[in-house]
């Protein structure tokens, strides 16, 4: 990986397609697309019942979407707001009579944040259920748990937010509606150099999380390509409570700011205990923190830190207004967080797909979905580029009260 850091999101990118594998051509004339490399046996992960297997074709009289989330656990709010998002675009597209004359349903499976538990979620969905096109998941590490088993059962998998470079790299039916951790280590590292004008950073990383590693690598590199010093990288594991080892760590590296690439829950336990540790500097953050939750843990703790994400709640732009204010209606008055609008868009990105490939085959949707070009999506206008992953920019909020303030935007 270290060596693939040194240039830009886009220079990974295109080095980045190894260990694709397409499944056999059973399919017919739809399943010609992406690179055939089976040489790395990077996609032969076996799932949970130690052997792989192809989906048998799609049976339904309706549209029948999987959907494997975090609905509870540590992680409850990105499964949720996404499932929302995703049942908000799906009745929209329903309202309009579906999709090739049919209505759009979708069986949403809870995964409990938990790795482990994904391979049989997702057989759950492909072997049971038969359903034509998977969605999810949020976390990197979870992605990464499905993707072998939709490549090999040739699914074709969307993931509305996961960052991680190596998700798609699994195979050419694996798919992602967002930008990648290159990117968003860049920024942040720029952002903590010239806006901030840090010199020495500290970061805290979840040593389980491949969404969290990868970003200390990217934000590392960056940031020492830029002259600033990492004075020290601390590991933390997922559900820990006490931090006090890495916090007196950090405390002696002196930093400007502290990287935090972790997830909600976590992160503000992390910052309520910096802060009574008086570790006061301006801690940094990633997409990763976004839930309501991380607002009633972290409280006055995470006042003034800054996040990147993949869209402000507070845009005025009309797409976003809209959006903002139809979910509103629909959920209770809660305001969409970022799950909630990429949930949103990589549902509007899978139909959209599928009104194109006029066609329940699922390779005709494989390639329809690698053709994505220019969709209005509320977290920007997605294009599929060649690694399957989508060029977006991203924003840059600072935690205020109960919300956000936006601070910027960075363009890919
Ligand atoms: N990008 C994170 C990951 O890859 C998931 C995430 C996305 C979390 C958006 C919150 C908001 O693991």
């Amino acid at each position: 990986m270290k060596n693939l850091m040194m240039g830009s999101a886009l220079a990974l990118m295109a080095t980045a397609l190894g260990g694709c594998k397409t499944p056999d051509a059973s399919t017919g004339a739809g399943n010609t697309g992406g690179k055939t490399n089976t040489s790395t046996g990077a996609s032969s992960n076996s799932g949970a019942s130690g052997k792989v297997s192809r989906a048998k074709p799609y049976s339904h009289d309706d549209i029948l979407l999987g959907e494997y989330a975090s609905l509870t656990g540590s992680e409850a709010t990105f499964g949720l707001s996404t499932h929302a998002g995703i049942l908000m675009a799906v009745a929209e597209a329903n309202a309009k009579g579906g999709v090739l004359g049919k209505k759009i349903r979708v069986q949403v499976e809870d995964d409990g944040g938990q790795t482990t538990q994904v391979p049989s979620v997702i057989r759950k969905l492909i072997d049971e259920a038969g359903v034509l096109a998977i969605l999810g998941e949020v976390a990197s590490s979870n992605s990464l748990a499905a993707a072998p088993i939709c490549q090999e059962a040739g699914v074709p998998m969307l993931s509305p937010s996961s960052t991680n470079p190596k998700v798609t790299q699994k195979g050419d039916y694996i798919f992602r509606s967002c930008f990648i951790d290159p990117f968003v280590g860049t920024a942040m590292a720029k952002f903590a150099r010239q806006n901030l004008k840090a010199k020495i950073a500290a970061i805290l990383v979840d040593g389980d999380s491949d969404y969290s590693k990868g970003l200390r690598d990217f934000f590392t590199q960056s940031f020492q390509a830029q002259g600033g010093k990492i004075a020290a990288t601390v590991e933390y594991v997922k559900g820990d409570t006490d931090f006090r080892a890495q916090l007196t760590k950090i405390k002696g590296a002196k930093p400007d700011v502290i990287f935090i690439p972790g997830y909600y829950t976590d992160v503000a336990n992390i910052a309520v205990q910096a802060r009574s540790s008086n570790v006061n500097q301006t801690l940094l953050g990633s997409d990763g923190w976004d839930s309501p939750d991380l607002f009633k843990i972290g409280k006055k703790a995470i006042q003034g830190s800054y996040i990147s994400n993949h869209y402000s709640p507070g845009s005025t732009d009309p797409r976003v207004v809209k959006f903002v204010a139809d979910y509103k209606k629909r959920n209770k008055g809660q305001t969409p967080d970022a799950l909630a609008a990429v949930g949103y868009d990589a549902a509007g990105v899978m139909i959209d797909a599928i009104r194109r490939a006029g066609s329940t085959d699922r390779g005709k949707i494989r390639d329809a979905l690698a053709t994505t070009k220019g969709f209005p999506g509320v977290t920007g206008t997605i294009t599929m580029d060649k690694d399957r992953n989508a060029q977006k920019p991203l924003t840059i909020l600072q935690i205020s009260g109960n919300g956000y303030k936006y601070v910027t935007t960075v363009k890919p």
